[in-house]
């Protein structure tokens, strides 16, 4: 098995993707990717003005994280993307089948003060269609959910210890 992780950081908007991806990529000196940064301007224009992205909106932009996936296969990888449904991060799956998800759940409050207390383009707003969306790990996908309480770095530890990993 290669010892470089191959991770989707997912969940729904302010959970802490980008801060605990960063902090499991430096872990094992790997590189990390935001799937924000793979959104066409028409979806950032969409979300900053409150208004739900469709499927529609979305498979062009999980195609290419699915390709950044593949293309780090071998050297290992992190990528942040809220991968809210299943058929979301089928896609993903199959582009990469070794890919990890690390679901990072919290509370709505907690969730909610967190944002408006950072400069993003996601407005809080939007939490609650994000949490409508979402569809919980399933038995049969390869990783688990997190809660968001500790410190990125507590919770990249419980990562590491459950998936078998060594670092
Ligand atoms: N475990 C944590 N403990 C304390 N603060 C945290 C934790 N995780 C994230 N934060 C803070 O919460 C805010 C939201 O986190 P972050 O921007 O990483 O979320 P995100 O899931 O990447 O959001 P988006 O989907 O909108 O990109 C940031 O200010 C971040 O520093
Ligand atoms: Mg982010």
């Amino acid at each position: 098995m290669n010892p470089l992780p191959l991770v989707v950081v997912m969940g729904i908007s302010g959970v802490g993707k980008s801060a605990i991806g960063h902090e499991l990529a430096d872990r094992f000196d790997i590189e990390y990717a935001d799937g924000d940064d793979f959104h066409p301007e028409s979806n950032i224009a969409k979300m900053s003005a409150g208004t739900p992205l469709t499927d529609e909106d979305r498979w062009p932009w999980l195609a290419d994280i699915g390709g950044w996936l593949n293309e780090h296969d071998a050297s290992g990888g992190v990528i942040s993307c809220s991968a809210l449904r299943r058929v979301y991060r089928d896609v993903l799956v199959d582009a990469a089948p070794r890919t990890y998800f690390l679901h990072l759940t919290g509370d709505h409050d907690l969730i909610k003060s967190r944002m408006e207390h950072r400069e993003h383009f996601m407005p809080a707003s939007l939490l609650t269609s994000q949490e409508q969306t979402l569809e919980p790990l399933q038995d049969d996908e390869n990783g688990w959910a997190f809660d968001i309480t500790p410190s990125p770095a507590e919770i990249v530890d419980e990562f590491v210890a459950r998936a078998g990993l060594t670092r």
